[in-house]
């Protein structure tokens, strides 16, 4: 008899993974695992390698060496778009807000493009009202339902990165990276783009990167520390604010 083999304790797992360029390693030799669910916020110093490996584990970019598991599966050689249809989804790589479409309008076609790419059993005008209650559904969520009527071209700068997430969220990724979703937010844009993040996570694996410094203390489960390329340390909030290593390489004006 059989017996069903029991889901990764993991969402990603890396192994040995290293990307140079001419020679200089921006991502060497990081083996780590991270668990599923909750908030996995990477920290480190511009240049720490983030977004390389960020870029690495959607696959925009091939590994110099090692390997890249998703729930126990090598992607190491998947594309993008293999990976995305996993349900691993990072918020540029498929992020195209059309501006002269109303927000409700962008949102629609991309709950639509996730329905079309799967089989579906509805009568069309059972789906019409499906694609419209999960439409609704998002505008709720990234809080521009009330806005939903207007042109995507007319949002603020937080809004745009409110409706860039929401389409990433209609594809109902398991695991969604983002890199820096607050860059050039104002305080109450930032506070909203938290809650959003708060709210989208139960279920999903968020990865994220983000440089405010109490941002990361009050929203993320694990905090992994990057430093020229590798990591340097993997804690809870509690124990990476306690970690001397990470005082005296980052968090050195963090009392
Ligand atoms: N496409 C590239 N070509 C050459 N060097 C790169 C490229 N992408 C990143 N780097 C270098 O790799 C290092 C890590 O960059 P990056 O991953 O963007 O760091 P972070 O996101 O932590 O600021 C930096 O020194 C950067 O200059
Ligand atoms: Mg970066």
């Amino acid at each position: 008899m059989s017996v069903a083999a029991p889901a990764a304790s993991y969402a990603f797992k890396t192994t040995n993974l290293t990307r140079s360029f001419a020679g200089f390693k921006a991502v060497n030799d990081v083996s780590i695992e991270i668990p599923r669910g909750g908030v996995r916020t990477i920290i480190g110093p511009n240049g720490a390698g983030k977004t390389t490996f960020f870029n690495l584990l959607s696959g925009l970019l091939p590994p110099s060496n090692g390997h890249v598991f998703f729930e126990e599966r090598d992607i190491t050689d998947l594309d993008p778009y293999r990976r995305a249809r996993l349900g691993i989804a990072r918020s540029f790589q498929i992020t195209n807000i059309f501006n002269k479409l109303t927000v409700y309008e962008n949102v629609r076609l991309a709950v639509q493009a996730n329905y079309d790419g799967k089989a579906n059993f509805f009568l069309p005008t059972r789906r019409m009202g499906d694609l419209h209650a999960r439409t609704a559904e998002i505008l709720r969520d990234i809080g521009l339902f009330d806005v939903s009527g207007g042109l995507a071209e007319n949002l603020s700068h937080g809004d745009q990165r409110r409706l860039e997430i929401g389409l990433v969220l209609a594809r109902d990724p398991q695991v969604l990276l983002l890199d820096e979703p607050l860059a050039g937010m104002s305080p109450t844009e930032t506070h909203a783009t938290v809650e959003l993040i708060q709210r989208i996570s139960p279920g999903r694996t968020i990865l994220l990167v983000e440089h405010d410094i109490d941002v990361v203390m009050s929203i993320s489960t694990t905090i992994t520390v990057m430093q020229t390329g590798q990591i340097l340390a993997v804690g809870t909030p509690d124990e990476i604010r306690a970690n001397e290593a990470v005082q005296r390489a980052y968090l050195g004006g963090l009392a």
